[in-house]
């Protein structure tokens, strides 16, 4: 193994995602020499690096979550202080068509991890990229980090893997191993397949007559929605505590879809009408008469989660954990983010 310099190495799993990019910009401003796993991709996907400025300050490493072998290669060969396993198959409908890939990369890719920590340098320290998800049908609202688990989806059961293997390991082989336990956060770099950004891109792409009508699933479902830049701190924050312990990041406030629509459909300057109930409900802007949100049943999940929202108490006391951004801040960001993408690219990503 390397010896380890005095400028702090951490190795972030996922480096081409939402949190990854976020979480990489935070490592640099604190001084890190930052290592980003990425696994093998015909197209170029490091544009979420590229937007924040810092593709070039991030060293790129082979880093398949299936192959052990690339995992101890790249914990060997960097020596990191700390490991962010971000990396995850994370998309929630995805997961009921791919059940077992999911579970390999977003329940045993942690495992694989811990396991090469533990055999090669179990003090480094390990942060787990839990979800607001394992709650599913949530036993209490809102919900900490003692409230049990009833997961909905195969994502949602590899994930309880992924953190009780990470326990597991710290009471074991006394590894520090953190998992943070995050309800959904979201920004301009958020996947489009989301539904946050599947409304603000869509909107924007309306605007630019490039579509005519946004199809969502359940308008219903509430989320506790806050913004990835706020909860990559309380991610950093978990791993540089005297003793590992698994917290909760939330707002505390529940929005339903329908809010969330309603409220970007206004920053991006429309008027619109509700009507209609289920699968016939739909939104008209009141200029036009064109729809711009409708139901599609293609969009509604084996099993749906009503409602989730978070008590985020002991990030705020221990870690002293706190959001810069309102969700009105957010959607409004998000909304002009991607009205401004389409000028400057002429397309969404
Ligand atoms: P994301 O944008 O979907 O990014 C996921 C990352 O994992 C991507 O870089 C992806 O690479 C990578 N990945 C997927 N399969 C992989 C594999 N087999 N081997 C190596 N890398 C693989 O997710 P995110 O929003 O940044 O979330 C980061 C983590 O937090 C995830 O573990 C997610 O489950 C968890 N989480 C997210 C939220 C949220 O609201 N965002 C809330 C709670 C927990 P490609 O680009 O090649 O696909
Ligand atoms: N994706 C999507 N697309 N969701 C829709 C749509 C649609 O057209 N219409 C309604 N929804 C509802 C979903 O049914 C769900 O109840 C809610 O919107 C949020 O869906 P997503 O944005 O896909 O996020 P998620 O909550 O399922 O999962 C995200 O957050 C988790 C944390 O709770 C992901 O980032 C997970 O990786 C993360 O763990």
């Amino acid at each position: 193994m390397e010896a380890k310099g005095k400028t702090r190495r951490a190795l972030v799993t996922g480096i081409s995602g939402q949190d990854g990019a976020y979480l990489a910009k935070h490592l640099l401003e604190k001084g890190y020499e930052v290592f980003g796993g990425r696994r093998r991709s015909a197209t170029q996907n490091l544009w979420r690096l590229d937007e924040l400025g810092i593709a070039d300050r991030v060293q790129i490493v082979d880093l398949e979550l299936l192959e052990y072998s690339n995992i101890l290669d790249a914990i060997r060969s960097i020596a990191p202080d700390e490991v962010y396993n971000l990396a995850s198959q994370s998309d929630v409908a995805v997961s009921f068509k791919q059940p077992i890939f999911t579970s390999e990369v977003s329940g045993l890719g942690a495992l694989r991890i811990l396991d090469v920590i533990r055999a090669i340098d179990p003090s480094i320290r390990f942060y787990q990229a839990s979800t607001s998800e394992m709650f599913g049908i949530a036993a209490e609202t809102p919900q900490s980090e003692t409230t049990s688990f009833h997961p909905q989806s195969p994502y949602g059961t590899a994930k309880v893997f992924g953190h009780l293997a990470s326990g597991n390991y710290r009471e074991a082989y006394g590894i520090y191993a953190a998992c943070g336990i995050l309800f959904n956060h979201e920004s301009p770099l958020r996947g489009v397949d989301f539904v946050t950004r599947k409304i603000t891109s869509g909107l924007a792409m309306i605007r630019a007559g490039l579509v005519k009508t946004i199809a969502l699933g359940n308008l219903n479902a509430a989320r506790d929605w806050g913004h990835a830049a706020d909860y990559v701190n309380g991610i950093w924050l978990m791993l540089q505590q005297d003793q590992p312990e698994d917290f909760v990041l939330a707002t505390g406030q529940a929005r339903t879809v329908r809010d969330f629509a309603k409220l970007a459909a206004q920053c991006a300057d429309y008027d619109l009408e509700w009507s209609g109930k289920g699968i016939g409900e739909q939104a008209i802007d009141k200029q036009t008469g064109a729809v711009i949100f409708r139901v599609d049943e293609q969009y509604y999940r084996p099993a749906e989660i009503s409602l989730l929202v978070g008590d985020a108490s002991k990030a705020r006391e221990k870690l002293k954990w706190h959001c810069q951004f309102s969700f009105e801040d957010m959607v409004l960001e998000m909304v002009r983010a991607d009205i401004d993408l389409l000028k400057r690219r002429g397309r969404i990503f």
